[in-house]
């Protein structure tokens, strides 16, 4: 194993009876990297982050998590690692105090230690005054928060945040990522999916899977550059209904979708100029007020790559 590697996967599949969940993926992720993971619902990401955490074992291919194998070790694979499942695990009949007290006799914590922890754990992710009240009772943002108190509680060095930040405004997101910076910068390792593409952009690296299928992988900038093959045109239909099918059926259009109230055409390279795409639309009857070249978003690379089946 690379030194450097704190998660090491190889040709990782779940199969459930028949069907491939997770099909082959493999990808490394760094001491102290941001690794976020992107993909459509339903594409395999909650079932390889619970094989990651030894609590699912692998139907065929491996991984190593902190040094120790995910099928032979998990005891030791929970040990070192922090879960944030995607509905969080918390007791709401329990205080935010007594969650984490629960939790953190799951890891062998208890008496002053477990009292330093929590004390720790409820100033950084600043829960300060909120520690007798029902974990139900908190809002959405201070429950996010609650969860992830209990998943660092025993200071574990890789981190597992399945959908932290679904439900939560915008606010408290950011608070969340900074939270999320801030450790990663004392040395955690982050593995976080996400389906906000602000979010992705703050990570190092982003691995997007479909279908089971890990299907790019790179730092956000680098699959902006370089996972789209086609170019990319943005048009201004004056009739938004119906519009992208019959953009898509032009020869030349690989693929189109809507953008807010704009088109985002991938086009073959070479195939059109603003001008000849213009043309292309009005003559399928989709008339547009402007059409320009772009530079594909995040979520344009999100969008295409989510459309292509293998
Ligand atoms: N225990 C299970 N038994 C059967 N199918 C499952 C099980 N867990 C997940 N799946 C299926 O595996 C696929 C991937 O699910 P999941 O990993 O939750 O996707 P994601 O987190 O990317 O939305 C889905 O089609 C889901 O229905
Ligand atoms: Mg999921």
């Amino acid at each position: 194993m690379n030194e450097d590697n704190v998660i090491e996967v190889e040709s990782l599949t779940k199969r459930f009876g028949k069907f491939t969940a997770v099909d082959a993926v493999s990808f490394a992720v760094r001491r102290g990297e941001i690794f976020g993971f992107l993909g459509p619902n339903g594409a395999g990401k909650s079932t390889t982050i619970r094989m990651l955490c030894g609590l699912l074992g692998s139907s065929a291919g491996t991984a190593r998590v902190g040094g120790f194998d995910i099928n032979r070790e998990p005891e030791q694979v929970r040990q070192q690692l922090g879960y944030m499942s995607q509905r969080f695990s918390l007791y709401k009949d329990l205080t935010a105090t007594e969650n984490l007290t629960f939790f953190g006799g799951m890891y062998g914590l208890d008496g002053a230690p477990l009292k330093e922890r929590a004390a720790a754990v409820v100033a950084l992710t600043g829960l300060g005054g909120v520690e007798k009240q029902l974990a139900g009772t908190l809002s959405g943002a201070l429950q996010q928060r609650l969860a992830l108190a209990c998943a660092i509680l025993h200071e574990p060095a890789i981190l597992f945040l399945d959908e932290p930040t679904s439900g939560v405004d915008p606010i408290a997101r950011r608070m969340f990522w900074a939270l999320i910076h801030d450790l990663s910068g004392r040395g955690v390792t982050v593995l976080v999916t996400t389906h906000f593409m602000d979010e992705a952009e703050f990570c190092s690296r982003i691995g997007f899977i479909n279908a089971g299928r890990l299907i790019a992988l790179d730092s956000p900038a680098a699959l902006k550059r370089g996972a789209v093959a086609e170019e990319l045109f943005e048009a201004d239909p004056r009739t938004l209904h119906g519009a992208a099918d019959k953009a898509a059926a032009i020869e030349g259009v690989a693929a189109c979708a809507y953008f807010g109230t704009r088109l985002h055409l991938f086009c073959r390279p070479g195939a059109f100029t603003e001008e000849t795409l213009a043309a292309a639309l009005a003559a399928h009857g989709v008339v547009v007020r402007e059409v320009k070249r772009v530079a594909p978003t995040l979520e344009d690379v999100f969008v295409r790559l989510a459309q292509k089946k293998d």
